[in-house]
């Protein structure tokens, strides 16, 4: 690998890190979808999941490794503990990829060893070489990551790492697992590892960083400057806890800022020459679709995907964009792909034009799915006057994230108003083809539509969140609901579009409700993703 690349490596973890955000969990088609649309975003590694964690993230990553690692595609990622069985499920999921990495890792702060391992440093220093090289022997590619290295004693993470490189590791990543570190300590961390490790010319310093400070992206750009060149990020943020460096705001970070970032790189400040590989007009797409198949929201005031970034309230801000649109922007919305609410298409739109449009929105769809999609878009076409961009991409989106459908909505039907108690029916069609109806009361016409899926699903839960937002403008709009519920401690989230609001939020909770179905049906002894996460925390 060319160590000394003139770009800055994108290195996707949504599929990963992101996922084990709590309730974000994804079926091996949703993260086959996401993986797609990271190759178009262009990144350069996926790290696409943790193979030994559960039968189904070994299938996720196969999966991934065969359809999206091709020779021009991103690198597809495995994550391993410093163990055997780890890194054996790790080098044969990514086998089918082009370009496959293995991304092993141990804790090195003495927090973690005396802890959680219960190991000394000299049980690492015997660990670390020895499967780096067993890692070595499933792909050429290794990362080594020290975890927790913000916490670790510097000389000894010099040590490791010397160790890890001298053993075949191509990339050392430094995580700030906790998010514990300043921006200085964290530049001071990274060239002290460039100073200090005699072999650091061989691999690429990347970085790994959690956002409990709130100070991720910020220690990411100043360990750039001092001599990072990968950096690990999601899509959203999402990830452990406060989640992780946010993938948009670093890249466009370095988009917006390039001249003072060049010099950094022995490039003129004036250089025009792109920082990362990125497709920047790919990540509003990106930011959407990981928030609708994760039913993770992105805040309102999230930089630069979030709904209000590029909304200008007070007078004076609005006068100014009028006057000269850099007086109060930074960003040019279209950069990231952000279009206006473009008419593209009505109800007399045929299927060619419909398929048209959303390839040049970047989709591709099987004919399949884009037989449903089109049945939704003329539904929605009767009953709005014009479908924008918006309401395409939240049509497909909705068509692609793909529950399994265990129960089926029927029929949901509601009275209420200011004079009468609201009372729902539901009829859902049960997993063995059983048609069943119920109806129930509720505080308002959504809680009775729950009340009543609930007498006919027996699941009990919890209605954690629940969320409407609009498509777009005006009366007609799409409305977007995702909901998260919680069941014996683990979420599940659903999500759904509709003009009747009443009917996307009996089909997020029905979609939900197929996720728990789901997943309790998969969680057979010895394949339980949390146990063996809960194991991975303890041993790792
Ligand atoms: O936060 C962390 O330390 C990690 C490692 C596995 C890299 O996610
Ligand atoms: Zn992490």
């Amino acid at each position: 690998m060319n160590v000394d690349r003139d770009r800055i490596i994108i290195f996707d973890t949504t599929l990963r890190d992101g996922e084990q955000s709590p309730g974000a969990t994804l079926n091996v088609d949703e993260k086959l979808t996401i993986a797609r649309q990271l190759a178009r975003l262009k990144v350069d590694v996926i790290e696409a999941g943790f193979p030994y964690a559960s039968p189904g993230d070994f299938e996720a990553v196969q999966k991934i490794a065969a359809a999206v690692g091709t020779q021009e595609g991103p690198t597809i990622c495995a994550l391993a503990r410093t163990r055997r069985e780890d890194i054996e499920a790790a080098g044969k999921a990514i086998a089918p990829a082009a370009k496959g990495r293995i991304h092993t890792f141990i804790a090195t702060s003495d927090i973690h060893l005396e802890y959680k391992l219960k190991k000394s440093r000299q049980d690492v220093l015997a660990i670390v070489p020895e499967m780096v090289a067993r890692a070595k022997s499933f792909a050429e590619d290794v990362e080594f990551s020290p975890e927790d290295a913000g916490r670790s004693e510097p000389e000894f993470l010099y040590q490791v790492l010397e160790l890890a490189i001298a053993a075949g590791a191509t990339t050392v990543n430094i995580p700030d697992t906790v998010g514990y570190t300043t921006p200085g300590e964290f530049g001071a961390l990274i060239r002290g590892i460039k100073e200090n490790v005699p072999n650091i010319d061989r691999a690429v310093i990347s970085v790994h960083g959690h956002n409990d400070l709130g100070l991720a992206v910020a220690n990411f750009l100043e360990a750039l400057k001092n001599g990072a060149r990968q950096l690990e990020c999601t899509i959203n943020g999402i990830g452990e806890r406060a989640g992780n460096a946010a993938l948009e705001e670093l890249v466009m970070a370095l988009h917006v800022r390039r001249q003072y970032y060049n010099p950094f790189f022995g490039r003129p400040a004036e250089s025009t020459e792109p920082l990362t590989n990125i497709d920047l007009r790919q990540i509003y797409k990106t930011s959407r679709l990981v928030s609708n198949l994760t039913g993770m929201l992105v805040q309102p005031n999230k930089a630069i995907v979030g709904a209000n970034a590029f909304a200008h309230e007070s007078g004076i801000h609005q006068d100014g964009v009028l006057k000269h649109k850099q007086t109060y922007e930074i960003i040019d919305a279209e950069s990231i792909g952000l279009t206006q609410n473009q008419i593209v298409l009505g109800k007399l739109s045929g299927r060619h034009a419909f398929q048209t449009r959303l390839q040049e929105l970047g989709y591709s769809l099987s004919d399949d799915e884009i037989n449903k999609a089109f049945v939704k878009f003329k539904d929605l076409g009767d009953k709005k006057k014009e479908v924008t961009d918006l309401d395409l991409e939240s049509i497909v989106n909705d068509e692609i994230q793909q529950p399994p459908e265990l129960f089926r909505l029927e029929l949901v039907q509601v009275t209420c108003g200011d004079r009468s108690c609201p009372t729902a029916t539901v009829t859902l069609r049960t997993p063995t083809g059983e048609e069943l109806t119920d109806a129930a009361i509720g505080t308002g016409p959504v809680d009775a539509v729950y009340q009543a899926i609930n007498r006919v699903v027996k699941m009990p839960n919890e209605l954690i969140e629940f969320s409407v937002q609009s498509v777009t403008a005006g009366i007609d709009a799409l409305g977007e609901v995702t909901i998260r519920l919680q069941h014996e401690g683990r979420v599940f989230s659903g999500h759904s579009a509709n003009t009747d609001i009443i009917v996307a939020s009996a089909q997020a909770y029905v979609n939900a409700l197929n996720r728990l179905y789901s997943a309790l049906q998969n969680s057979s002894p010895g394949s339980k993703k949390s146990d063996r996460l809960s194991e991975a925390v303890a041993t790792s």
